[in-house]
């Protein structure tokens, strides 16, 4: 099954936005599997972000995934991690699309409030880093059957 690992970032909590974050996902059709506020440690950081370490911007990456709570997400659907990243929007806020979560909500690349998995891969390999495996639910939700033929 295709699953992406989907956070609010520290900004998106503190700003109070969770609630409608966690709602277009909830409304668009995806099926929660996992969802908490957590306080990221420094080291579980620089592993999820471990691609951009060479990057200029990665030390202040670094330090503002980790100044704040966020709320981690497991969403699982038919093509769930393109759609969620076109929910979410370009990297760069200014850039997004009105109507994307970073569109209608942020300004600066390095405030976007929220991170979505860039491929099914890493959809799988997030959603285990970020969470435990009792901390995952296999459900069928009632609205199913309205939702797919
Ligand atoms: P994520 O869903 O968070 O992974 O964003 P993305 O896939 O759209 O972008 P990418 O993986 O390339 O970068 C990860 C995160 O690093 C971005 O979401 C930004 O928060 C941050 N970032 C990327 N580029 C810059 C930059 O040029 N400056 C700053 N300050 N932050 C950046
Ligand atoms: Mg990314």
């Amino acid at each position: 099954v295709e699953e992406t690992y989907v956070m609010v970032k520290p900004d998106g909590v503190q700003r109070g936005l969770v609630g409608d974050i966690i709602s277009r996902f909830e409304k668009k059709g995806f099926l929660l599997k996992g969802l908490k506020l957590f306080q990221c440690p420094k080291e579980l950081a620089e592993e999820h972000y471990k691609e951009l370490k060479d990057k200029s911007f990665y030390p202040k990456l670094i330090k503002y995934i980790t100044s704040g709570p966020v709320v981690c997400m497991a969403w699982e659907g038919i093509g769930v991690v393109a759609s969620a990243r076109k929910l979410i929007g370009a990297t760069n806020p200014l850039q997004a699309d009105p109507g994307t979560i970073r569109g209608d909500l942020a300004v600066q690349t390095g405030r976007n409030v929220v991170h979505g998995s860039d491929s099914p891969d890493n959809g799988h390999r997030e959603i285990d880093l970020w969470f435990k495996q009792d901390e995952l639910c296999e459900w069928v939700p009632a609205q199913e059957p309205w939702l797919k033929e």
